[in-house]
């Protein structure tokens, strides 16, 4: 594969002064090239401003290219539409950390290394009872899992490429009891142990749903469907939460306490915590007969209301893991016979609605991954609280695939933006006495 090597220089002109600049235009495999600004503060003391990071290339990145306009999202090339048909969330978790697919041998030696990295240290499972029951999951999670870093001392130290290896298998073993343990705290059931008998999906449904007073049999179709979710939400190259384990890992930071970071900046409603906002906004509109006033809300420039699950920084298309969740959405309801969910109509209803209104196909707004992911959840049986932290399990492959990228950099540079300040100029200490 070609690296991005230096090809075109771009002249930037200061048009009062006429003084110029050059910069190095590189170019990547796919996607934009970029305008190296790395020497502009030296050459001209100027430095770029970027709120949002919209027009920014923060790292050079070889694990997952969007292209926004298209729709299109590839893990190391591989589309994921491919890899949700044909790959399991386990072998993806793979591609993504290693680079390539994994053949037999190497299959089996990850798969060993996941299923016998899943219990956690019993004295960690006595955090939970720190935690009130009305929490929030995701806040939990984030607590339990920065705490890891207490625990797991031999692979907490990022210049040592086994103790790198070790900390990113850990992650993505321990994240579904973690996740599972955060439910079964919510609702005042004992914690199941992960079954070593069962594959990495069929086990978290195992441990959410299973109680010990009596058998559980995986259901094999949620299972795969469950696989599916995960491989959707598995990465999604510089988005805030992989951005935000990226920064906090620059400083040179564990991984757990990186990735307890990342879980964090997940929640928000603008990232991952859109699924359970969706939701919410189905539950809200209750029948399609609301969706015209919720249309004329989103629409309107002085309502802070969004149509959640609509709209993407990057997608100016259909999101691809949009469409292939849809079609999950409709398999496991067809699967629980709730194909007639009137929640599931108002979705349909508010889609082709949106999808045809000025005001979205102007702005480029199609669903998002998010938005019939809730419903699939929902009817899985897993309680809205916990579809971040849904998300946070299997993103988990994708933060600890960018960590070990960045933090194997041979010259790592710390994160640290400038800004545009715009405070009070120097002024001298006012006495209290004399304050208005
Ligand atoms: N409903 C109504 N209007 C919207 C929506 C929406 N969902 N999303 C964007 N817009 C409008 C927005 O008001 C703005 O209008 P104007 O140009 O008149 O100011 C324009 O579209 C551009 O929006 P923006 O907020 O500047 O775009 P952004 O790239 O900063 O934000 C977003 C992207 C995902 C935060 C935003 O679309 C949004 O809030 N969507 C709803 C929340 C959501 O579904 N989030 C999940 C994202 S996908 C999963 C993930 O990656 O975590």
């Amino acid at each position: 594969m070609p690296q991005s090597s230096p090809s075109r220089t771009v002249t930037l002109t200061d048009d009062t002064t006429g003084e110029s600049w050059k910069l190095e235009r590189r170019s990547g495999t796919m996607g934009p090239d970029v305008i190296d600004v790395r020497p502009l503060p030296r050459l001209s003391g100027l430095l770029t401003f970027d709120p949002g990071f919209i027009s920014t290339g923060s790292c050079e990145s070889k694990i997952t290219f969007v292209d926004g306009d298209q729709g299109i999202l590839l893990h190391r090339g591989y589309p994921i539409d491919d890899l949700a048909e044909n790959s399991t969330f386990l072998e993806v978790a793979y591609l993504l950390l290693m680079g390539d697919l994994p053949n037999a041998e190497q299959s089996t030696a990850w798969t060993h290394n996941i299923t016998y990295n899943t219990l956690v240290h019993e004295q960690l499972i006595k955090f939970y009872s720190g935690f009130r029951r009305d929490a929030h999951p995701m806040a939990v999670m984030c607590g339990v899992v920065g705490a890891l870093s207490a625990f797991y001392h031999d692979s907490i130290n990022m210049q040592d490429p086994a103790q790198r290896a070790k900390a990113c298998y850990r992650l993505i073993a321990k994240m579904p009891t973690l996740a599972a343990m955060a439910h079964k705290y919510a609702h005042g059931q004992p914690f199941m142990y992960p079954l070593n008998s069962l594959n990495y999906a069929a086990n978290f449904l195992q441990m959410l749903f299973a109680v010990p007073a009596e058998p559980y049999e995986v259901n094999p179709i949620l299972a795969r469907a469950m696989d599916k979710i995960l491989i959707l939400h598995a990465d999604h190259e510089q988005n805030a939460s992989t951005s935000t384990v990226r920064l906090a890992s620059s400083s040179g930071a564990n991984p757990f306490a990186c990735i307890a970071a990342g879980i964090a900046s997940l929640g928000g409603p603008a990232h991952g915590g859109a699924n359970e906002a969706v939701l919410k906004m189905l539950t809200a509109l209750e029948v399609p007969a609301n969706i015209p006033e919720a249309i004329r809300r989103a629409k309107d420039p002085n309502d802070p209301f969004r149509l959640m699950g609509f709209g993407h920084r990057v997608y100016k298309n259909y999101d691809p893991r949009a469409r292939i969740m849809r079609r999950i959405c409709h398999e496991v309801l067809g699967t629980l016979n709730l194909a007639n969910d009137p929640l599931l109509q108002v979705a349909v209803e508010l889609e082709q609605i949106a999808l045809s209104d000025p005001y979205f196909i102007e702005k480029k707004l199609y669903p998002n991954v998010d938005f019939y992911t809730g419903l699939t959840l929902r009817a899985m049986g897993i309680p809205p609280s916990m579809f971040t932290v849904l998300f946070a399990v299997a993103r988990t492959a994708g933060w600890v695939a960018h960590w070990q990228e960045q933090s194997s950099e041979s010259k790592p540079k710390i994160g640290r933006p400038r800004q545009l300040y715009t405070g009070p100029t120097a002024r001298s200490f006012v006495p209290m006495a004399q304050r208005g």
